[in-house]
C-alpha cells in the first residue's frame, strides 16, 4: 500500500533527539528556543513563539487580542475544524465565508458579512497556496470597514482595525509578493503536526509580525506566560541560582514545546527548501503534467503572479461527478492499494456546526469543491514509480466508476 503521508524521519533526526535525551533537559530549554530563533529567520519575521500545536496557537492569539463572547471572527467554510473551534473556545461566533475555486477565503462574500462585532478574519492557506493578502489588507483598511469596528480592550485599540491571523498551518515556506508567510499577515501559526510539511510530531509556532506601536518581544512574553499556565518564568529559568520563586499572574494554559520535538524542527527546518520543498513541488509537477492530459481531471493552482504555494497538500479535482461517484472513486484507488485523503468536510457539514445552525446549502463553492476532491499522497520519499502508480490508480478507478474514458 503506498502511505498517505508518512514522516520523513532520517539519522540525523533521530541523533538530534538522543542528544536532547541525554542533556538531560527535556522540556521547553535551548533547544526550543534556537528553533524559534531560526524559524523566525527563515521566515524573516520579527519573533516566533513554539508551541504544542497551531490550534493552541490560534486560541492564545485570539484570547490575547480581547476575542470572547459578542464577538464574531470571520473564517473560511472550507477548512479543518481547528480554525473555528478556537473561535467557540474563546466565546464569540465564527461567522462562515465561502471560497473561490482555488480554495481561497472569497473576499466578496467576506466582505458582506463584515460587522461591527467583527474582531478578527482567519484566513486559511489552504493546501499551502497563500490567499489574496494584498485584497484582503486593503479590505480591513478600508474608512468604511474601519469605522465598523467596535475595539474593546488595549490591544484591539491600539490596533485600530479588525486582525488578520493567518491559519498558515499548511503554508510554511510558501511565498506571497516575494516574501515567505509570516511576514503577510498581523499573525501567522503555523503546525507541525505529524502529517504537516515539517513535523515535531505534534506541534505549532505563532509568527509575530504586528504593526507598529506593538512591541512584537513584549506580545511574545504575554504569549509565552498564556502558553505555561500564566508563570512569569519558564522551567528553565527557575533553575538557575537564587530564581526559584515565581507568581502566577493570570490562568494560563499549559502549550510549551518540548526540547524534544524542537530537536526534530531544528533538523527538518535545515532541509527545508533544499529537499523538502523541492521534491514536493516536483511530485506536484508530475501529477499536474499527467492529468493536464485528460479532459476530466482538474490539478490544483500552486504558483500563479504573486503566490506559490509550499507544496503541503495535491488537492486533485473531477470534473463534472456527484459526491457518491467521488466516493466510489476513492474506495476504487483504495482497491489498488493507493491511500488517498479527502481535504476537507467544509465545517458545515459536521454535527458540532449543523448543531451550531450553520447550513451546507448557503456555501455553494466549498460544497462544489469538496464533493469532487481527492487528496493525492506527496511526501519526501514517495517515489517516481510510485507517482506513476497513483496515477494510473487515479486513471483506472475514474474509468471504472465514470467510463468514459
Ligand atoms: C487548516 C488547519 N488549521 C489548523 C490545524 C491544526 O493544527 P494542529 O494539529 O497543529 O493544532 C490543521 C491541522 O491539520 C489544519 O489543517
Amino acid at each position: 500500500m503506498i502511505p498517505f503521508s508518512p514522516p520523513k524521519i532520517y539519522q540525523e533526526i533521530i541523533d538530534e533527539v538522543v542528544d536532547t535525551l541525554k542533556s538531560g533537559w527535556l522540556t521547553t530549554g535551548p533547544k526550543t528556543k534556537l528553533f524559534e530563533r531560526n524559524l523566525a529567520d527563515y521566515c524573516s519575521a520579527p519573533r516566533v513563539l513554539c508551541l504544542n500545536s497551531s490550534t493552541i496557537g490560534m486560541e492564545l492569539t485570539l484570547r490575547w487580542f480581547g476575542v470572547g463572547p459578542g464577538d464574531e471572527v470571520l473564517l473560511p467554510a472550507y477548512t479543518y475544524c481547528s480554525t473555528a473551534n478556537v473561535v467557540v473556545h474563546c466565546g464569540a461566533k465564527p461567522i462562515m465565508v465561502d471560497i473561490n475555486d482555488d480554495f481561497s477565503i472569497n473576499i466578496k462574500d467576506l466582505k458582506c458579512k463584515l460587522s461591527n462585532k467583527t474582531k478578527a478574519i482567519i484566513p486559511v492557506d489552504i493546501a499551502g497556496l497563500p490567499c489574496d493578502y494584498d485584497s484582503l489588507i486593503e479590505l480591513i483598511n478600508l474608512p468604511e470597514v474601519k469605522s465598523l469596528y467596535r475595539p474593546i480592550t488595549a490591544e484591539q485599540k491600539m490596533l485600530g482595525r479588525v486582525l488578520l491571523m493567518d491559519d498558515a498551518a499548511h503554508s510554511l515556506g510558501a511565498i506571497y509578493n516575494g516574501k515567505r508567510i509570516g511576514t503577510i499577515a498581523d499573525v501567522s501559526v503555523f503546525s507541525f503536526h505529524a502529517v504537516k510539511n515539517l513535523t515535531t510530531g505534534e506541534g505549532g509556532a505563532i509568527v509575530l509580525n504586528l504593526p507598529e506601536p506593538f512591541n512584537n518581544d513584549d506580545i511574545y512574553a504575554s504569549l509565552n506566560t498564556k502558553s505555561l499556565h500564566g508563570q512569569n518564568k519558564d522551567a528553565l529559568a527557575k533553575t538557575q541560582k537564587g530564581n526559584w520563586r515565581y507568581d502566577v499572574v493570570e490562568a494560563g494554559f499549559k502549550a510549551n514545546m518540548t526540547d524534544m520535538a524542537a530537536s526534530l524542527g531544528l533538523v527538518e527546518l535545515k532541509y527545508y527548501d533544499s529537499e523538502t520543498i523541492t521534491r514536493r513541488k516536483e511530485i506536484f509537477r508530475q501529477y499536474s503534467e499527467a492529468f493536464n492530459k485528460e479532459s476530466w481531471a482538474k490539478v490544483p493552482l500552486y504558483k500563479d503572479a504573486n503566490r506559490e504555494s509550499s507544496y503541503h497538500l495535491y488537492l486533485f479535482r473531477i470534473n463534472d461527478i456527484t459526491e457518491d461517484q467521488r466516493d466510489a472513486i476513492i474506495a476504487e484507488i483504495f482497491e489498488q492499494e493507493v491511500s488517498v485523503n479527502v481535504h476537507y468536510q467544509p465545517l458545515p457539514m459536521l454535527t458540532q456546526y449543523k448543531n451550531m445552525g450553520y447550513k451546507m446549502s448557503d456555501y455553494p463553492i466549498s460544497f462544489k469543491n469538496y464533493s469532487c476532491e481527492i487528496s493525492l499522497p506527496v511526501y519526501y520519499n514517495l517515489t517516481d514509480d510510485q507517482v506513476l502508480k497513483v496515477i494510473q490508480a487515479v486513471k483506472k478507478a475514474y474509468q471504472k466508476v465514470v467510463g468514459n474514458v
